[in-house]
């Protein structure tokens, strides 16, 4: 099946992508590797074939989910050139689970290395810093990017979680195919903070991670008590006691929204990001084939001016509450 596409670079890439951190850590019901595997094969059979993975997804572990997307194309045989394969490298995660932010070029060129092991291929589509370094400037990090892209070993250079001047100063070295910021209707910072601008105006891909709100507008998240343990939302403050209730009567309002639509919130959500214009691109994430056909149905929803409009007016009388990250993860975005 072949899914409308829009541009990175001069590839014409499908969408909606599909986020695979979800598989591997990070939110509940992570590391069911047939399950995973089972929805990585639906979505390559059903076209969705852009994948955002990177090097620190996995419970505690480097390269748990790059293994992961790597079994999977092994396993079931899919032609590498079928998948359009982002990851994404600078955000080390240590066992203890604090960070270490590494933009420096050995590195850069160490961690491309290690992640084309991991992903078992000789070349990523898309290959972004994670985030950006502060201590090394942002030309040495995409001097080195852009030897890899001279190798061969990555095909395009994306930026996630930069500012507007830092993608601007960033383009000028290599030129940058993406951008990947959170993006929803929890999430619309990126219409004021000159980044849709930056992109347009340079002609870079918009990815728009966490589309359906780390599974709160989509609805699987009703109650804090819907979270386990492991599940790591507690730490976000939009999930937190005192926020989490401001954040579900938003949710609610979009939900009555999608009734009436006879839509569901998370196709709602997604035909929503890829409705502000032709340059954006939407990874939601999902570990299930049931909810990724769901989310292909996105596909299918048209959203008109007067309800652009009713959804603009509910996102503004219903702030969201919280910031996007904990304090301390927060330094490290909009860099
Ligand atoms: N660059 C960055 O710093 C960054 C940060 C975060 C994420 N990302 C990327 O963006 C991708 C997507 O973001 P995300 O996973 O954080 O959040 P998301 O896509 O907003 O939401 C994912 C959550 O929604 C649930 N969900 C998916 N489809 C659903 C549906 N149809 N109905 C109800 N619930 C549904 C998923 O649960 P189930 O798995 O149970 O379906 C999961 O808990 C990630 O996988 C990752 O690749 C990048």
């Amino acid at each position: 099946m072949a899914l409308p596409t829009r541009k990175i670079g001069s590839d014409d890439v499908p969408i909606p992508g599909l986020g695979a951190m979800g598989m591997s850590g990070w939110y509940a019901g992570w590391g069911d590797t047939e399950r995973n595997i089972a929805t990585l094969k639906a979505a390559w059979e059903l076209g969705c074939r852009f994948w955002d993975t990177a090097d620190i997804y996995g419970d505690k572990r480097m390269w748990e989910n790059e293994e992961l997307i790597g079994q999977a194309l092994k396993e079931c045989n899919i032609p590498r050139k079928d998948i359009f394969l982002a990851t994404k490298f600078g955000n080390w995660q240590n066992e203890d689970g604090s960070r270490v932010i590494n933009g420096k070029p050995e590195y850069v060129k160490a961690a491309c290395e290690r992640s084309l092991k991991a992903l078992g291929t000789d070349y990523i589509d898309l290959y972004y810093q994670h985030r950006v370094d502060k201590n090394t400037p942002i030309e040495e990090t995409m001097g080195a990017l852009k030897e890899l892209q001279e190798a061969g070993k990555i095909r395009y250079v994306g930026i996630s979680e930069c500012s507007a001047d830092t993608l601007r100063r960033a383009n000028k070295v290599v030129k940058i195919a993406a951008v990947q910021i959170e993006y929803s209707l929890w999430e619309t910072g990126p219409e004021t903070n000159g980044l849709f601008d930056a992109c347009k105006e340079l002609g870079i891909a918009f990815v728009a991670y966490s589309p359906l709100g780390r599974g709160l507008i989509s609805g699987s998240v009703k109650s804090r008590a819907d979270l386990t343990p492991a599940d790591n939302r507690w730490k976000h403050p939009r999930f937190s006691e005192e926020n989490f209730p401001k954040n579900v009567e938003l949710v609610e309002e979009l939900a009555k929204l999608a009734k009436q639509k006879g839509v569901t919130p998370a196709q709602l959500a997604i035909a929503w990001v890829h409705a502000q214009w032709d340059g954006i691109l939407a990874i939601p994430g999902t570990t299930r084939v049931e909810r990724l056909k769901e989310n292909l149905g996105s596909l299918k929803v048209t959203i008109t001016p007067a309800e652009m409009a009713e959804i603009r007016k509910i996102l503004d009388s219903f702030p969201r509450a919280g910031t996007r990250y904990p304090e301390a993860m927060m330094k490290d975005v909009n860099v």
